[in-house]
């Protein structure tokens, strides 16, 4: 995996900087990106060091940050063969505030995680193809494959990407894998204040737990390496899903 690139969205924080850390020690050259934390994007690669990893601003939700994304790491590294398209949001709402719930909150979470994750795709797809090994990862969620989740509109749009990523598996091999991963809860910033359901869940899963960020990323890396396996949604949830 020497010579191969990665783009990891979202990747100044949390899940998406484990996968850049993971993989810069496996060996690959890696681009990290973020919409708002620029400071910390560029203190990644100071400390990854500028040959292996690189920083570009953008949110992508927005169409022409999403191709600038890809054109700017191709342009710094000469190549890209993996996508790992981990940046989301969510908003916390009751699944049975209907009223909160909006059609606008819909609109702005699938803006990110649905839209982006396609526009991200489109846009990687044809350095993907030329690449020879060319893969996908979509970070989707437990919340996408069972009835749970921070909100309605939330865990519908990880649906949304777990289907999307059986669609864009089937339309791409076998030039380019597509798989995601989908995590329980995990600990990272955007869970810190859910105190009362960390407890839960280490209570909950047999594996006695909440999930750190490099259990994900040591997912991520093994669907890399595993060149026969294509549309799958793996779920790492400590076997929460048993109970
Ligand atoms: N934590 C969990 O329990 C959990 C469970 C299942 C799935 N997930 C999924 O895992 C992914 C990462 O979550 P996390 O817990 O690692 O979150 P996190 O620690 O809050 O990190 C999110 C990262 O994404 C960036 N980001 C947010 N919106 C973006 C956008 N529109 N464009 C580009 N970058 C953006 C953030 O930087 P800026 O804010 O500076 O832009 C940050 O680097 C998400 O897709 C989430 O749905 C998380």
């Amino acid at each position: 995996m020497a010579e191969r690139v990665a783009l990891v969205t979202g990747s100044t924080s949390g899940i998406g900087k484990a996968c850049v850390e993971r993989l810069v020690a496996d060996g690959l050259r890696v681009v990290i990106n973020s919409a708002k934390s620029v400071d910390a994007g560029r203190a990644m690669v100071a400390e990854l060091g500028e040959e292996r990893a690189h920083y570009v601003q953008g949110d992508i939700a927005d169409a022409a940050d999403a191709q600038r994304l890809v054109d700017e790491s191709v342009a710094r590294f000469g190549r890209l063969d993996v996508l790992v398209n981990n940046a989301g949001t969510t908003v916390r709402i009751p699944h049975d505030d209907f009223t909160t719930a909006s059609p606008d909150v819909f609109r702005r979470l699938y803006d990110v995680n649905v839209v982006g994750t396609w526009q991200m795709s489109v846009a990687a797809v044809p350095h993907l193809r030329e690449s020879g090994a060319g893969c996908i990862v979509n970070v989707t969620s437990l919340a996408g494959v069972r009835a749970t989740g921070s909100s309605i509109p939330y865990a519908v749009s990880k649906g949304a990407m777990n289907h999307l990523t059986l669609l864009l598996a089937n339309t791409l091999a076998p030039a380019v894998r597509v798989n995601a991963v989908a995590p329980g809860l995990v600990d990272t910033p955007w869970t810190a204040d859910w105190g009362d359901l960390h407890e839960a869940i280490k209570v909950m899963a047999p594996m006695q737990r909440c999930a750190q960020p490099e259990d994900v990323a040591e997912v991520v890396a093994t669907l890399l390496a595993s060149t026969y396996v294509t549309g799958q949604i793996w779920v790492i949830d400590g076997g929460l899903s048993l109970r």
